[in-house]
């Protein structure tokens, strides 16, 4: 860990809630908010009680909240019994929101879908009927690398139906990490596609999981079922691999939810970690769900009227929790695209947003930043040319929004009528901590601003003490909340460590540096670990490190990030080769070559933006890596801290230089 955190910037401006959102929130008012607050404070486990009574569909009632015994493997509704799937889909077959589109696809291409709840349910149970016949069941582990599509979102669905804990892995992974994930989770089913389209291009699925099962360790795998999604030429292995139509073909539409504990795992989902191998962050059936749809409710102020469209993939959790769960168990309509947002053109999400209506939408500070610029090259695909009068309410997740992106999205996205709610929360804590509500909250541009009801955040210093307001230190949640992640799969030792670090008084260690302002408002000032923010997707600097040196040519690598206008941040790389230093066209070459091999062994996203080469790297006398220096360096600004105590100082000039 450590403190060295950059400072923040100051912003003044402050946008009070609109009054026609504060007189029909969910959540009305500051005094609606404090009341929840003060519920919480007095007794977290009536007011946690409380909620999952009212949101959630029991087959089981719970009779304990919270099984504290082995803290911080924290235990939620573990005696109830209830069923996800059923939570999101049965929930509403007999009401007015079954024959409601669910779900409104749009392709690539532009092809339009619409599925109704009634719809996705049916398809939800044939499949599920279909792997049950295969002899699959509750606690065994599916792996789901699939584009975004409906069968996606039915794969995951009919996972959570029967108990299977799906592990989705993002479509631009790797074969590698795919194989890494496989074998950590143990799975014994993969479901895939043959192709994904993005940007009107075809990009192969199937072959990856084929590779990845030929890498060894993969023996539990006995399906590998294929959403036939553009009909592109595939290999086929014969009584392993079936297509999914195949599989759910004759199925009955309807099949009974397993009842299953709270504390059943729900799904696993690989982040990364500040060590080489990413972590498998597990989640529990219960509190993840009730934390999805409070959080659809209160933050994003779910109406029947809505349509929703959060943009994440389903391969990341916001894609899990704002995707495939929270929008279907509050019921609303939700948009799902295939695409990209600069395909056709740079357009194509106020064209949607025009074409659907959307009333909340849901994206990356990275997405807005790449289409302000677009926007600007290209003024006729400005948001000003587009009817986007159905937006109530914008999002922002993944990285800090900075103040200027903050105020274009508000200003020509938004029009000045609706509310940017930047949203922090993590892959670990399920669903969103900190973040405004439409109807209660003054905004900042740049601040997440105030935790969420029952989310006891908080900034404290190595000790684990409050600091004070405008002082930096970590940001912790001093309870327990029920979405929390569960353990590291596989590896509870490593959960311990890395979120319960024991001088932190048994607080959860979020990972991130924060800050309060005197208004009690949190700022995000980046990670404290050795993680990286590249566009939204977290990256450890040694998994890039690895891949790095497990190529022929590397002898040592050291990965660091650099601001970035568009991405947040980008990966620099300090590299020192087994051969002599190169230079011009050849140092080019090589440069070229590292980061094909990057993308190959993590995923494009991995890419180093930037190599550079030198025959060592700054150390310490003791031979530690300075990377405080290097992030100077990677920012090509001049080094001015005191490097007596480096071995080899002229080596930062060397590294100063690009390819
Ligand atoms: C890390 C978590 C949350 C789902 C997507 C990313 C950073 C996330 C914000 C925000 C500042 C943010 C943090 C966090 N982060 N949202 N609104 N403001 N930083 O999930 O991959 O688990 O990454 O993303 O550093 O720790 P993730």
């Amino acid at each position: 860990m450590t403190t060295e955190i950059e400072s923040v910037l100051v912003e003044n401006r402050v946008f009070p809630p609109f009054a026609n959102l504060v007189k029909d929130a969910n959540i009305s008012g500051m005094e609606g908010y404090r009341a929840l607050c003060d519920e919480a404070e007095r007794s977290p486990l009536e007011f946690w009680g409380r909620l999952a009574r009212e949101n959630l569909v029991w087959d089981k009632p719970f009779a304990t909240v919270l099984d504290e015994s082995q803290a911080p493997f924290y235990k939620w509704f573990a005696d109830g019994e209830m069923n996800v799937s059923a939570n999101c889909l049965d929930r509403h077959l007999n009401t007015p929101t079954a024959n409601k589109t669910a779900i409104i696809f749009e392709a690539d291409d532009g092809q339009v879908e619409h599925v109704s709840y009634k719809q996705l349910h049916a398809r939800v149970c044939e499949f599920a009927n279909g792997i049950k016949a295969l002899g699959y069941k509750a606690g065994q582990r599916a792996v789901i690398y699939m584009p975004m599509s409906v069968e996606a979102v039915v794969a995951m669905q009919a996972c959570a139906r029967l108990g299977i804990i799906h592990s989705v892995v993002f479509g631009g992974f790797s074969s590698k990490s795919l194989h890494e994930r496989i074998v950590d989770v143990g799975a014994v089913l993969v479901i895939t596609a043959d192709e994904q389209v993005r940007g009107g291009k075809k990009i192969p699925l199937k072959p990856a999981v084929d590779e990845a099962l030929t890498m060894g360790s993969c023996e539990a795998v006995s399906h590998v079922i294929v959403y036939r999604r553009t009909g592109g030429k595939v290999a086929w292995q014969e009584g392993r691999d079936l297509w999914m139509h195949d599989v759910t073909a004759k199925q009955p539409s309807t099949c009974a939810p397993v009842s299953l504990s709270g504390e059943h795992p729900l799904f696993i989902l690989y982040t990364s970690g500040s060590t080489g191998k990413p972590k498998g962050v597990q989640h529990a059936t219960a509190g993840f769900l009730l934390w999805s749809l409070l959080t659809m409710k209160w933050t994003f102020d779910a109406k029947d009227s809505d349509v929703y469209w959060c943009t994440a993939d389903v391969g990341w959790v916001t894609g899990h929790t704002y995707v495939a769960y929270g929008p279907l168990a509050a019921g609303v309509t939700q948009v799902v695209f295939e695409g990209t947002p600069t395909y056709p053109d740079v357009g194509r999400f106020w064209d949607m947003i025009e074409r659907h209506k959307v009333s909340v939408f849901y994206t990356a500070p990275t997405a807005i930043r790449s289409l302000t610029k677009a926007a600007e090259a290209a003024p006729q695909f400005h948001p000003r040319e587009y009817d986007l009068s159905s937006l109530r309410i914008l999002g922002s997740v993944g990285e800090p929004i900075n103040p200027e992106a903050w105020m274009w999205y508000y200003t020509h996205v938004g029009r000045e009528h609706c509310p940017v709610l930047d949203t922090w929360w993590q892959t670990e804590t399920g669903a969103h901590m900190i973040s405004p509500l439409p109807g209660v909250t003054p905004l900042k541009p740049g601040s997440c601003t105030l935790p969420l009801p029952g989310i006891a955040a908080a900034v404290v210093d190595e000790a684990g003490d409050d600091v004070e307001r405008g002082t930096g230190g970590f940001l912790v949640m001093k309870r327990p909340w029920p979405a929390m992640v569960r353990t590291i799969w596989g590896d509870p030792e490593r959960f311990k460590k890395s979120y319960f670090p024991p001088e932190l008084k048994g607080y959860y260690l979020a990972g991130d540096g924060a800050q309060r302002d005197t208004d009690g408002y949190f700022w995000i000032m980046g990670r404290i670990d050795d993680v990286l923010n590249v566009s939204g997707h977290r990256l450890g600097t040694m998994e890039v490190e690895s891949a790095l040196v497990s190529h022929e040519l590397v002898a040592e690598a050291a990965v660091v990030g650099r601001p970035d206008a568009t991405t947040g941040e980008a990966i620099v790389a300090f590299v020192v080769l087994k051969r002599s230093l190169p230079e011009g066209a050849e140092a080019k070459a090589i440069a070229k070559q590292l980061r094909d091999w990057v993308s190959k062994e993590i995923g494009p996203i991995a890419k180093p933006k930037d190599i550079r080469f030198g025959e060592n790297l700054p150390k310490t006398r003791s031979g530690k890596i300075m990377r405080r220096l290097l992030r100077v360096v990677a920012k090509g600004e001049k080094v001015t801290q005191d490097v007596s105590t480096l071995e080899n100082p002229q080596i930062l000039d060397q590294l100063s230089q690009s390819v």
